[in-house]
């Protein structure tokens, strides 16, 4: 077993590795891996509020949500889709961003800072407006922000 990981995702991991797939990393309730084609395939094996904002993303058009290449797909015990792959560095800069973000869907008096992130990526509020409207729970935090160049991207804000 890799230290880290649900065992449930021992074999897969296995097989994953054997056949030249690279991981990029891992949350409580999927992992992603990047193909030979520099595609990214996010498992997962029970997500729904991860299902419904891929369906989002799909029809969207946004670019602070990632670009997914299919719909979700089952294999198996797994579920999977395919998926753009985003940059994970920075991670400073991502952390302030999860905490702007937050301070948005919390709705109070926002920072001067605030004020001017989201005058320069406008385009995050719809994305934050569908967050809210859904019966979700908010799962923002660095590890769901990574960036494609310089433009955020959201990649899993919302768990059940
Ligand atoms: N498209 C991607 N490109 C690069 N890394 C990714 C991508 N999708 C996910 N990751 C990495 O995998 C981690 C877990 O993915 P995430 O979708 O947040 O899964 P979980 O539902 O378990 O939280 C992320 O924090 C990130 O480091
Ligand atoms: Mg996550």
């Amino acid at each position: 077993m890799i230290p880290g990981i649900p065992q449930k995702y021992g074999n897969l991991q296995t097989f994953l590795k054997k056949n030249g797939y690279k991981k990029c990393g891992s949350g409580s309730y999927g992992m992603a891996w990047e193909c030979s084609d520099g595609t990214v395939i996010k498992f997962f094996e029970n997500d729904r509020a991860y299902e419904d904002f891929v369906k989002y993303c799909r029809l969207s058009r946004n670019i602070h949500v990632p670009v997914f290449y299919s719909g979700v797909k089952k294999i198996g015990n797994y579920k999977c889709v395919r998926m753009e792959k985003l940059s994970n560095t920075r991670i400073r800069r991502r952390i302030t961003i999860a905490n702007l973000i937050q301070e948005k869907l919390d709705g109070g008096v926002v920072s001067v800072q605030n004020l001017k992130f989201f005058n320069d990526h406008p385009r995050l509020i719809k994305v934050i407006k569908w967050i809210s409207k859904t019966t979700w729970s908010e799962d923002i935090h660095y590890g769901n922000i990574l960036f494609r160049g310089n433009v955020p991207v959201i990649i899993d804000p919302v768990a059940h």
